[in-house]
Formats: structure tokens, C-alpha cells, sequence
């Protein structure tokens, strides 16, 4: 989504400003540009491509100067196009690039048309820059702090002036932005990875905070115009253009790093205590009577695993929801529950969202599941647990989701103890489980060549359903989602036993039918619902557990998973579906790292 990167320094500064953008390229985007101060000027460069060719641009224009701003655009108001890309000017004075959406875009049109300024873009954005320069008193500072009480909705902006030299103000509502502190320079971006390499003395700007950019100074006011001191914090942000190795894209390699990523979220995990999860949270876990989940996406789909857990293992009743509908809905809060957000990047707006949301109605019990320690997530909620998957790339999550999983087993049993209803031999046992885990995953990476021959199969379906019970039907939703975001075959996923209450309908040879089959509990209700598919001559394609006894006949394809893993079997069936949703995706020569439409990171809602 998109990514902001600013500076003011003694040095030509496009280098700078390049890098950061490819530092955020993972994060998916359609456009991306640079502004700079040039000579009493501003000058742009933008593409419709990537950062690789916006760079050939530029070395070939010559394009350098000492403060300026860039840009990732992922289209929301107006087509990817170069008009439409940032950085965006107002009569040639002002220079500016936003994350995030201004709701009341259409009414500050109309009146800055009205005002004489003529519109280039179909951007809401475009309004920013105009609004700044109407409202410039000679003082960019000043005016910025004016002008964004005039803005409704979430952004973060960087803008600088023609007759400001070496001055860059940023404002963070809703969307993050960060301060990169420098010698003699100074940087902000809209994640401390751009900066990587630049600088590691990072600032994150709060909630309506405004900041003055110059060459020896960070200036920061809050929203009500006082000036304010944040700490500054020594970040060792990765590059997001980790080495691929020997893989051909970040998400095979991803998929193939879950062993290591999982051990190292589990790493001195010995045995269960709240404390993992913060100071403080054995008292909370005791207290609270219920458990609400928040988040979007296959962190949804996490959660959803988490509500089978923790309802079986603690006893707790858990609601799971969809971010984007609780922030907006009614609903009957109870401030003896725990809200848990769940999220890889910590940065996601629905969820951020969400969370206020929940706080707002009285629940102040709040817990994340993240993989980013830095990001506003974990810096909203009251009790943490950082997943230790690492920069995750491809956007399509793989090891962020499987860590995740892992962390929320976790919460399931550390909320059992604090209830008194777990024992210290189950609680052993799972702890031998959960250690074992990343020697499990690699026994079921080693099926990658059997599914790579289904794959083949695959790419030539414009259609699968997905089918699982219980604590597989996550599972089976997280598999169907992996291949439409990443191969565009249209995917559903549905418990088993409601095939014949309307999607059965849809079954024919041509339909095949993904089965998420291990040996629990419901092993042999979901061979009936198998049956319901052949019986209409539907294609099976089975991820059965060993011990499951399930074989291959006419029509029924099955792939062998090592023998059943108990309550963390999820963890090991997810797998296979992130793999062939990966070679699918190959065989069908789709963009597998940055599919159409999609961004990693998304910071609007
Ligand atoms: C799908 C995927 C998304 C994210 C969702 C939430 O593969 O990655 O569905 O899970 O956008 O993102 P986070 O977890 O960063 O809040």
C-alpha cells in the first residue's frame, strides 16, 4: 500500500529517496514518484512502473536536489496513471505526497475550484496540496497545522515548499508516519524499513502530531498545537529485499522458512505462563469472562482457528470479527472481555480501527498478536505477543499466519491456566507439541513435489471449493483464499457438512473439490460429505493424515500428511495449501509476490 519517504539534507537526496521507496515496494503499489527542491524550483519524476524504472528516469534526466519527498501510490481515488501518481503540486509552490483517503475530498473540490485552482488528477490528494497552498502564510509549519483541521478521514502526509528550502512538514491522523533523525539531516517515512541503512534513530509520530523538518532541528507539535518531545528509539528495521536464495519468489521461500520462523516465536517458551504476553496479564487473564477478536484477512482466519482453541482448551467464549463490520456496527460490548488484535504488519487501519473502536465502548483489556514490535499495534495495545516470523514479503501471508497460530495456542493455554483448567501434564504435553511443530511442518514441506503435480491440474480450473470441519474449516478459508489472491481462480470454502444446504449445486466433474481431512474427531462425517461429491461426480482432492485411512480411487486424488497432530494439526494443513496455491499461481504465470490489486500493508480502509 502506499509508502511515503521525505528528507532535507545537505546532499543530493534522491538516492535517499529511492531506496526507501524500494525498501516499500513489498508493501504492493501501482505507481510511485519524487519531488525535489531544485534550484528555487520543484521538479518531478513519475512512472506508472516500478521503482527500478522511475530510477532509470531520473539518472537519465539528472534530477538531484537536497530536499525532497517520494512516493508508492496504491490506487484509491482515480485510475494508476501518472497524472494521478505523487508527488502532487499546487502552483508550482507546494509539493506534497498523502497516505490514506480524505473523506470530504468532493466538498474541498468544489470550493478550491471555486477558488481558481484547477484540478490535474482525480486524486483526493490533489485537494491537500491546493488546500495547503490557499491557506500558505509564508510559514509551511504553520499553515499545515491549519490546514489538516480542515481534513476528514486518515492520512499522513510529507509536503515542502518551493520557498522553504530545506524545510519538510509531515502530519500522521490515522495513517503512520515516522521521523528518521540524522546528522545534519533528517527523514521521515511511513515505515522505519524505508529508512534502513539511512538511519537507525527513529521517532514515531502520535496520533495528530505535526513535525518541522530542517536540517538541525525536529520540531513537534501535537493536535492541539503544543509543542511535544517523543522519544527517540534506536530501530533495527530489516530490509524488505531479504536475499531470495534459492527460491524463485518470497513466497515460496516464506512458506519454506515456517519451520525456523515458528521456532523462533516459540524460542524460550518452556512452559505457560501470561507473562508471555506482558506484564500484567496473568492478573487481566484472570479477570476477564471473554475473549473478542479483531482483525482482517488470514489474520481472521488465525482468529478463527484461536476461537476453537481457546472455547476448547480455557473455556472462555470467543467472538471473532471481521474489523471493517465491528468498527461499524452496534454491538453490545463487555468490559470484561479481552480484545485481541491480530495482525502481521500492526499497521492495518480496519484493525487499528477497531481496536479504538472496542476501547471506546469500555473495553480497555487489550491484547495483540503481531509481527512487527515496532508498529502501532503493539503500541495501542496494553499486553503483546511478537511472532517471530521475520519480513514477511510476498503479499500473500504464509509464515506470518502459521506464527500466529502458533502465538495464539499459546494464549489459548496461558488463559486455561489462569482459569485453573490446565493441568500440568497437558500442559507438558503440549509444550512437547508445540516444540515438535517445526520438525512437523518440514515433514509436510517434503510433499511440495506431489503438489506440484496437482498444481498443473490446478491452473487450468477457473473454479474450487474448499471443505474442512471444525477447527479445519480456518483452514480450509485460509486455502481458499491463498488461491484466488495469488492464481485468480475463483475459490470458496464452506464446513463440509453445509455443502448440501446450497453449494452442492455447484458441484460437476469440472468442479474440484480441496478436502482438508484429518484423522479427528470428524474424520468419518467428513467421508460422507466426500461421498456427497462423488456421488455428483465432483473431483476430491484430499490432504489426508496417514492414519487416516483415507485412499486413492477414481476421482479421489490424496496427498498423505505425517499422522495426525492432535489440536495443532491446523498448523501443519495449512501448508499444503499455501503450496499449491503457489505453484498454481506458477503454472498459471501470475505476478506471485505482488498480485493485481493487492498491497501487503494496508493503511486504508
Ligand atoms: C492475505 C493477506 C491479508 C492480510 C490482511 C491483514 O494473504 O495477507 O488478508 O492478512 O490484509 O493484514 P495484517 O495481518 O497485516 O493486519
Amino acid at each position: 500500500m502506499c509508502g511515503i519517504v521525505g528528507a532535507v539534507a545537505q546532499r543530493n537526496i534522491t538516492p535517499v529517496l529511492l531506496e526507501g521507496l524500494k525498501r516499500l515496494e513489498y508493501r504492493g503499489y501501482d505507481s510511485c514518484g519524487v519531488a525535489l527542491h531544485v534550484d528555487g524550483h520543484l521538479q518531478r519524476s513519475r512512472s506508472t512502473s516500478r521503482v527500478a524504472d522511475l530510477q532509470a528516469q531520473i539518472d537519465q534526466s539528472g534530477l538531484a536536489g537536497f530536499t525532497g519527498i517520494a512516493h508508492t501510490r496504491w490506487a484509491t481515488h482515480g485510475a494508476p496513471s501518472s497524472s494521478n501518481a505523487h508527488p502532487h503540486f499546487s502552483r508550482d509552490r507546494i509539493a506534497l505526497v498523502h497516505n490514506g483517503i480524505i473523506e470530504n475530498h468532493e466538498e474541498l473540490r468544489a470550493e478550491l475550484t471555486q477558488a481558481g485552482y484547477v484540478f490535474e488528477s482525480q486524486t483526493d490528494t490533489e485537494v491537500i496540496a491546493h488546500l495547503i497552498d490557499h491557506l500558505y502564510s509564508g510559514d509551511l509549519f504553520d499553515t499545515v497545522q491549519i490546514a489538516i483541521k480542515r481534513l476528514t478521514g486518515a492520512f499522513a502526509i510529507a509536503v515542502f515548499c518551493r520557498d522553504e528550502p530545506h524545510r519538510v512538514v509531515g502530519a500522521r491522523q490515522g495513517s503512520p508516519l515516522i521521523v528518521g533523525v540524522g546528522q545534519g539531516e533528517n527523514f521521515l517515512a511511513s515505515d522505519a524499513m524505508a529508512l534502513a541503512g539511512t538511519t537507525d534513530q527513529i521517532i514515531y509520530l502520535e496520533e495528530g502530531d505535526v513535525v518541522d523538518l530542517q536540517l538541525q532541528k525536529v520540531w513537534i507539535v501535537d493536535s492541539e498545537g503544543k509543542s511535544v518531545q517523543r522519544e527517540v528509539k534506536t530501530v533495527h528495521a530489516h530490509s524488505g529485499a531479504a536475499e531470495l536464495g534459492p527460491y524463485r519468489h518470497y513466497m515460496q521461500k516464506e512458506i519454506f522458512e515456517q519451520p525456523r520462523a515458528i521456532a523462533d516465536t516459540l524460542e524460550g517458551v518452556i512452559s505457560i505462563m501470561p507473562e508471555l504476553f506482558g506484564d500484567g496479564a496473568y492478573k487481566v487473564f484472570k479477570q476477564i469472562d471473554s475473549v473478542l477478536i479483531l482483525a482482517c484477512g488470514t489474520s481472521y482466519y488465525a482468529g478463527l482457528t484461536a476461537k476453537y482453541w481457546i472455547e476448547a482448551i480455557a473455556k472462555i467464549p470467543v467472538n471473532v470479527e471481521i474489523a471493517s463490520e465491528y468498527r461499524y456496527r452496534e454491538s453490545v460490548p463487555n468490559p470484561n472481555s479481552l480484545v485481541v488484535t491480530i495482525s502481521q504488519s500492526g499497521e492495518t487501519a480496519d484493525t487499528l480501527a477497531a481496536l479504538k473502536h472496542a476501547r471506546s465502548l469500555g473495553m480497555l483489556h487489550t491484547l495483540t498478536v503481531c509481527n512487527v514490535a515496532t508498529s502501532a499495534m503493539v503500541r495501542e495495545c496494553a499486553l503483546s505477543y511478537i511472532t517471530h516470523a521475520g519480513v514477511e514479503v510476498g503479499v500473500a501471508s504464509t509464515k506470518a499466519f502459521t506464527t500466529q497460530l502458533a502465538a495464539l495456542f499459546l494464549l489459548a493455554l496461558s488463559l486455561a491456566q489462569s482459569k485453573g483448567r490446565l493441568s500440568e501434564t497437558d500442559e507438558a504435553e503440549h509444550i512437547r507439541a508445540l516444540r515438535h511443530l517445526p520438525v512437523a511442518i518440514s515433514a509436510v514441506l517434503a510433499l511440495e513435489p506431489q503438489i506440484i503435480s496437482w498444481a498443473e491440474e490446478f491452473a487450468r480450473k477457473e473454479n474450487a471449493l474448499f471443505l474442512g470441519r471444525g477447527l479445519h474449516y480456518p483452514i480450509a478459508l485460509e486455502g481458499a483464499l491463498k488461491l484466488k489472491e495469488i492464481s485468480y481462480i475463483h475459490a470458496e470454502a464452506y464446513p463440509a457438512g453445509e455443502l448440501k444446504h446450497g453449494p452442492l449445486a455447484l458441484v460437476t466433474k469440472e468442479m474440484p473439490v480441496v478436502t482438508v481431512a484429518p484423522n479427528d474427531t470428524l474424520i468419518e462425517k467428513l467421508k460422507s460429505n466426500m461421498q456427497e461429491v462423488r456421488a455428483r461426480g465432483g473431483e476430491l482432492y484430499v490432504f489426508a493424515d496417514a492414519d487416516s485411512r483415507i485412499t486413492s480411487s477414481e476421482g479421489v486424488h490424496v496427498i498423505r500428511l505425517p499422522e495426525h497432530y492432535g489440536q495443532l494439526s491446523p498448523i501443519l494443513h495449512v501448508v499444503p495449501l499455501q503450496l499449491l496455491a503457489y505453484h498454481t499461481a506458477l503454472a498459471r504465470g501470475t505476478d506471485v509476490d505482488k498480485p493485481r490489486n493487492l498491497a501487503k500493508s494496508v493503511t486504508v480502509e
